[in-house]
């Protein structure tokens, strides 16, 4: 039988990901919006495109203005990219309450309908939200995860592959602790071809190297002024459903709910993670410098700020 993946949200980060997971033909694909004929139009299209692409993935598009989400049951993995997206000038913490009643909304109706599955949240603030996704769920937090540090670190291996004018597939970037601005993009744990980066660029293109990878939501946000970034966020989402469907055992950064490790407790924030058919298999913990320490908990500060806001 072929597995069921729903996308909540129709915008461009969830239909991007609905079509890369139809089209690799890696599970049937649901995806939703509140708007009427928009989800089915684009499910359409995508279904479409699968004689071409050679794709046997079904993909049906539905409509949950009346809170009708009856097409998800049973689905295997939920990716959760309803919500507000950024204007230029917002950081993703002013989406804070608007986001989390959208959140509190879609988890409430989706996890009655497949109480077995993945969820997935990429909606902003990230990790803030992946929070209120383990709280209104219920779930264990093995089946709870955020996705961000995917994103975040295939934008500094651009970066780094970019100054050394190296293939992508050689660099292996490793950021750590909340998608915000101060995010922990940690260039000793990064290699390139197994090579730590800091021995092959200056600490002065390394720090601009973080400094952008800090930024870099931001920087796509001036560029596109009317929304967010959607073709890497929704590769990221899609890396992450892949290992989960595929039990690869793959070691990716999530935002994961850490109840002690790297001394962090009851909060959402982005750490190494085993990911296989149960979600979240293991939390990886590395090494930090007290200056990597120090920043990692300076970045969980900022996410422990949003989730006391919202009381969660
Ligand atoms: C990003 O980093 C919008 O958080 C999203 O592009």
């Amino acid at each position: 039988m072929r597995r069921k993946v729903t996308v909540v949200g129709g915008g461009f980060v969830g239909s991007t990901t609905a079509q890369r997971i139809h089209d690799a033909g890696l599970a049937d694909v649901v995806l939703t919006d509140i708007l009427e004929g928009v989800p089915a139009g684009k499910a359409l299209d995508m279904a479409e495109s699968g004689p071409i692409l050679g794709s046997d993935a079904h993909a049906a598009g539905i409509s949950t203005s009346a809170g009708d989400y009856k097409e998800t049951a049973n689905s295997d993995i939920i990716v959760i990219t309803a919500g507000f997206p950024r204007k230029p000038g917002m950081s993703r913490d002013d989406l804070l309450k608007a986001n989390y009643d959208v959140i509190k909304a879609v988890v409430e109706a989706v996890v009655k309908l497949s109480p077995n599955a993945v969820l997935i949240v990429v909606t902003n603030p990230l990790d803030a939200m992946a929070q209120a996704a383990f709280k209104v769920s219920g779930f264990p937090k093995s089946r709870v995860l955020g996705m961000a540090g995917v994103l975040d670190s295939a934008r500094m291996s651009t970066f780094v592959a970019d100054e050394l004018k190296v293939s992508v597939e050689n660099v292996h970037s490793f950021v750590l602790g909340g998608h915000g601005d101060d995010m922990v993009p940690l260039a000793r744990y990064s290699t390139v071809a197994g090579i730590p980066i800091p021995e092959l660029i200056s600490q002065e293109k390394l720090e601009a190297i973080v400094a952008r990878t800090r930024k870099g939501g931001a920087e796509i946000v001036n560029l596109l002024k009317t929304g967010s970034a959607y073709y890497a966020p929704s590769a990221a989402a899609v890396e992450m459903v892949e290992a989960i469907l595929e039990d690869k055992k793959k070691i990716l950064p999530c935002a994961v709910y850490l109840e002690g490790e790297y001394g962090i407790k009851g909060l959402f924030v982005g750490v190494p993670v085993k990911l296989g058919a149960k979600g979240a298999e293991q939390i990886i913990e590395i090494k930090l410098t007290p200056e990597e320490k120090a920043a990692l908990d300076k970045s969980a500060a900022s996410v422990r700020e949003l989730v006391n806001v919202l009381g969660i």
